[in-house]
């Protein structure tokens, strides 16, 4: 991976998109020590303090639109895999949280270029909590989020980077054939969905278990009035 390194950035992800537009090959990455707009999914704000890792890594998959729900179930997966070399027991949840004890350690934002049916080029942003911010945090964050200090792990940035790059190299290639369906068994083997949540996909909320993602990386969920799949979206805690 040719990662390049900076202090402050606004977004890995907004600098590594403007690296990609000029022509950037696959596997360029953006490191940063600190982000003053740091981006997390459906608009929101990720909170980038120094001390915790904020990487983007870019990808470009020999995969259509639809298919693109694997990358960022691929890409939560490399990270799960990365952090749980010390020991520690985390759990995914749909579409891309690493959790532990049932709080948001790691966040991942999938961005990218496609026209019609063709994917460019895809962007995962990866967020780490590893310092115990505790109290720092804004107020609303408290209750939702955790980091590898908390959690009793402990890893300076350069040493994750090593376990990331290995991770996601091992992975990032799974999104078809017999390597994607292990990866998706290996996913459901982790996830946390053994129980009811309310999904919110911006325009509609409803209550449901989700049971299963189907091979196109696509969440089962039951609901009340029978099982549907979603493919964008997010889950709320009940
Ligand atoms: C989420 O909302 O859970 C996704 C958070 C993703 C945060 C990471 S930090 C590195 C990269 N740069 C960004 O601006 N966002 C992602």
């Amino acid at each position: 991976m040719n990662v390049h390194r900076f202090g402050t950035v606004s977004s890995t992800n907004e600098l590594l998109r403007e690296m990609a537009e000029e022509g950037a090959p696959e596997w360029t990455a953006v490191l940063a020590e600190e982000q003053t707009e740091g981006r997390g999914r459906r608009g929101r704000v990720w909170y980038s303090p120094p001390g915790n890792l904020y990487l983007s890594v870019l990808l470009k998959p020999d995969i259509s639109v639809v298919e693109l729900p694997r990358m960022s179930l691929i890409v939560s997966l490399a990270v799960h895999c990365a952090l749980r070399q010390r020991d520690v027991s985390l759990r995914l949840k749909w579409p891309n949280d690493v959790l532990w004890d049932g709080r948001k350690l790691a966040g991942i934002l999938m961005e990218g270029k496609t026209k019609g049916e063709t994917v460019h080029y895809v962007i995962a942003g990866i967020g780490i909590n590893l310092r115990d911010l505790r109290g720092e945090y804004p107020e609303e964050l408290i209750a939702k989020a955790t980091s590898c200090e908390e959690a009793g792990i402990h890893w300076s940035p350069e040493e994750l980077l090593v376990n990331l790059e290995r991770s996601i190299d091992h992975h990032r290639l799974s999104y078809r054939g017999a390597a994607w369906k292990e990866a998706r068994d290996e996913w459901c083997a982790h996830a946390l969905w053994d129980r009811d949540y309310i999904y919110d996909d911006g325009t509609r909320q409803m209550r449901g278990r989700p049971v299963d993602l189907t091979s196109d990386g696509y969440l089962v969920l039951q609901t009340e009035s029978g099982r549907m799949m979603v493919q964008t979206g997010e889950l709320v805690e009940v």
